[in-house]
């Protein structure tokens, strides 16, 4: 799928933007502070309802505007459509397909995926597990509208079940009742973890291959799922192909075992809040061991193996969003990686200097420079 326009009015420093996409590669070059981010933060936040770096919706409006509005031209297997996205200080943002409301906000998930790869994301390997859950949930929550659903129903669940502690904690609530929240937190949270655990296993088996071709097939990455009842000990390749009911019966035990901590804590303590990813180089734990050059190969890898991951489960590439991090990588891998996304996957990629992708074989591509907030020229 690709964009094929993009209008933003009033979002972060643009005051209005209209510009034309190549459906391939568009590199967009600018100096620090001008704009460059806040032009892919639009389309991540077309796309999937929320800013990747902020929480707080107001601040992608226009210091001097009270609305911004991103529009798009879309073009998919299924079809072309507008979508559009309308920020409001005093109200709540609203999002819209073709002339169409969406009435729930995670009913937007699915209409124009992305795969965003910003300095941020090389933190994955070494971040903290929350990095990693997120990544795992948008994708997951992007190809599949069924753990959309389930991940709604089991945040509702959990923060329920957390209250519902909370008020035992206190004494204001009878400890039986709490079965009830368990038997839900159990369905939902089960077929999360049965998702989480097969897409990893797909993704660990996408990811080992493209990291034989950018590091020149001389290490092996593997990627194993860390449920949350993996303990210290446990060997990662003993939870692979855990069948659902397993996941069930550990959940449940996990509960179990849990229960007078969590009734005095006020807090649920077990499930896939709690879950991991473990990434693996010539099977040590990369998260202690892996260099800086080596984190970076295994989440460039990652990032391909999620667009390959997307492309099997929707029949189509997503729109990959590479914000800066491309200049960082030796001029071998750079190649490599675009060769591998060259043609098949629509890029918008930014850059501080453009002479960084002089030297290499690019296919066609389309230039934009970004001046405060500004389109100055295009090539
Ligand atoms: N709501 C807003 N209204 C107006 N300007 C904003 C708003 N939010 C951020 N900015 C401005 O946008 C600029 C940052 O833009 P952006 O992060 O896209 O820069 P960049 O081109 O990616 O730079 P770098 O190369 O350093 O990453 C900042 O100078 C900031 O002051
Ligand atoms: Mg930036």
């Amino acid at each position: 799928m690709h964009v094929e326009a993009l209008e933003l009015s009033k979002f972060r420093n643009y005051r209005s933007l209209n510009i034309e996409l190549d459906p391939h590669l568009n590199i967009f070059v600018g100096d620090n502070a001008q704009g460059k981010t806040n032009l892919l933060e639009s389309v991540y936040f077309l796309a999937t309802g929320r800013s990747h770096r902020t929480n707080r919706d107001g601040d992608l409006i226009n210091w001097h505007g009270e609305e911004a509005q991103v529009r798009a031209q879309v073009k998919t297997i299924m079809g072309s459509f507008t979508m559009r996205a309308n920020l409001s200080r005093d109200r709540r943002k609203r999002f819209m397909i073709g002339g169409e409301e969406l009435r729930r906000q995670s009913d937007l998930l699915g209409f124009l995926n992305v795969v965003l790869f910003s300095p941020d994301d090389l933190q994955l390997v070494k971040g903290s597990p929350s990095m990693r859950r997120r990544f795992i949930d948008l994708l997951l929550a992007q190809t599949s509208k069924v753990y959309r659903y389930d991940l709604v129903n089991y945040n509702k669940v959990l923060q329920q079940r957390n209250s519902f502690l909370k008020s035992i904690a206190e004494g204001k609530a009878k400890r039986d009742d709490l079965l009830l929240w368990d038997e839900q937190l159990v369905r939902y949270g089960t077929q999360l973890m049965f998702r989480r655990a097969k897409a990893i296993d797909r993704i660990g088996e996408l990811a080992s291959i493209s990291h034989r071709e950018i590091s020149g097939g001389e290490e092996t990455l593997t990627v194993h799922y860390l449920p949350f009842y993996a303990t210290e000990g446990t060997t990662p390749e003993t939870l692979e192909a855990l069948s659902a009911d397993e996941i069930a019966e550990n959940f449940a035990q996990g509960l179990a075992a849990h229960r007078h901590q969590e009734m005095r804590r006020g807090v649920t303590l077990v499930g896939p809040q709690r879950d991991d990813i473990l990434f693996r180089v010539d099977g040590k734990d990369a998260r202690q061991f892996a260099s800086q050059g080596q984190q970076r190969t295994v989440v460039l890898a990652t990032k391909l193996a999620e667009l390959e991951f997307m492309r099997e489960e929707v029949g189509e590439y997503p729109v990959l969003l590479l914000d800066d991090v491309l200049s960082e990588l030796d001029f071998s891998r750079r190649s490599s990686f675009l060769e591998i996304i060259s043609g098949r996957v629509q890029t918008l990629l930014t850059t501080t200097d453009r002479d960084n992708f002089q030297q290499d074989k690019l296919c066609q591509f389309r230039e934009y420079g970004i001046v405060d907030g500004q389109l100055v020229g295009e090539g």
